[in-house]
């Protein structure tokens, strides 16, 4: 018999992966379905799952065991939302409006909006404001049954304001029930002051803030935006390569609005993930697949950004790419922070099965963010990080989209709701 200091019942479905590795083909759609069933926890991680009729010769309650009625609903794992960029000043809700009026986003920021208007905000914030704008997210994210996060700097595009950012990330997040993966993005666009020589700001990446960051342990890792908007492929090679001379792991945003070959590239480094892919070729795709990089899907964004050519989900699958699925939660080409929303527009948009997204948006998104050993599935030894969802079972969580049901969330064995 197990001890417990939270039980969970009247869980009508639980749906879960199995395992810590992440999963591509066939295997990610492959989840272990439990009718009527019971977790048990303890100081924090997963004791016990099973059928609930099972409980009383498994568990042992105690006078300070308490009991959380489910109450019919769903359970899945806590969601990892592996690509985020959190901590950012102010909105662009007329930039949406903009492009609602026939305005592109590459447009947009060829003439020094997009990005860059995100930036001057950021740059004009303090840290403190920062910190409190970051932590009212977490909190928020929480409530959606986010349990891990992946959060980019990248509106600083300076050594200071960039260290703003992480050191706003990793104060928010001190002592928060939330998991946050801080990621250095200071390659995410080429700042205005250095437009007219690039070199020198890849210079001050790789001479300056990598090391920065690095000394200071604020980032486990850099990604960088390869774009005609942003950085090419050389660059980022020269930011990634160093990157990993500190420590950091790597990943890319990849042919996001056209074919640049970052696809090929992030296979090339061995990177976590490679992010968007909505352009990439067939090549870049099977090298990823080869190297066993994850491919993240930001289905939502692709959506916002009101994009002809849809998030290539099965073209992934199809090739064995081990595939996440993500929000981009940020104030331009997403400004949704739900996972529930991702998974809409991963089963509505990206054509995965409930089944194949429920993995992508939790084992293979923890497997992505070096956390697959930790999170991302309900099994004993992992951290007791759960959602019931107010549906009777998970087909529900795609099929009456646009209502996100979040009715219970336990993150490290604390009932957040
Ligand atoms: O992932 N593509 C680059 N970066 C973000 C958008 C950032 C912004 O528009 O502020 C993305 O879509
Ligand atoms: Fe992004």
């Amino acid at each position: 018999m197990t001890r417990a200091d939270l039980l969970i019942v009247g869980i009508s479905e639980l749906a879960t992966p199995l395992g810590d590795a992440a999963r591509s083909g066939a295997d990610l759609g492959r989840l272990s379905i439990l009718q009527d069933a019971a977790v048990a926890c303890l100081n924090g991680q997963i004791v016990w799952v099973g059928p609930r009729g099972d409980v009383d010769q498994a568990v042992r309650t105690e006078p300070g065991t308490r009991t959380l009625d489910a109450a019919g609903g769903t359970m899945l794992p806590g969601f990892v939302d592996a690509h985020t960029h959190l901590p950012f000043a102010g909105w662009r809700e007329r930039e949406f409006d903009e492009r609602l009026r026939g305005a592109t986003y590459s447009e947009i920021a060829a003439r020094g909006g997009g990005i860059l208007s995100t930036v001057k905000h950021t740059r004009e914030a303090s840290r403190e404001d920062l910190t409190t704008t970051v932590r009212a997210r977490l909190d928020r994210l929480l409530r959606l049954g986010t349990t891990t996060v992946e959060a980019k700097s990248g509106y600083g595009l300076e050594p200071e304001a960039e260290l703003k950012q992480l050191h706003a990330l990793r104060d928010a997040a001190s002592g928060h029930p939330i998991d946050l993966v801080p990621t250095f993005l200071g390659a995410h666009t080429v700042p205005l002051e250095y437009r007219e020589d690039r070199g020198a700001y890849v210079r001050l990446l790789i001479d300056t803030m990598l090391p920065q960051v690095a000394d200071a342990g604020l980032a486990e890792y850099a990604d960088v935006f390869v774009d005609v908007h942003a950085f090419s492929l050389d660059e980022a090679r020269q930011v990634l390569e160093a990157a990993r001379t500190h420590g950091l792991g790597v990943r890319l945003h990849a042919d996001q609005l056209n074919d640049d070959g970052a696809a090929a590239l992030a296979a090339e480094l061995g990177a976590a993930s490679a992010d968007h892919l909505e352009f990439s070729s067939d090549a870049g795709i099977e090298a990823l697949a080869r190297a066993g990089t994850c491919g993240v899907l930001l289905p939502a964004a692709t959506f916002f950004l009101m994009s002809d050519t849809p998030p290539p989900g099965r073209r992934l699958i199809d090739a064995g790419v081990p595939v996440v699925v993500a929000t981009d939660f940020n104030p331009g080409s997403c400004p949704c922070d739900s996972m529930s929303a991702a998974l809409w527009f991963a089963c509505l948009g990206a054509r995965l099965t409930v089944d194949e997204a429920i993995t992508a948006a939790t084992i293979n998104a923890a497997c992505a963010l070096g956390r697959g050993k930790v999170v991302g599935t309900i099994e004993p030894g992992k951290r007791a990080d759960l959602v019931v969802h107010d549906v009777p079972n998970r087909y529900h969580l795609a099929y009456r989209f646009g209502t996100p049901a979040i009715k219970h969330v336990i993150a490290g064995g604390e009932v957040i709701r």
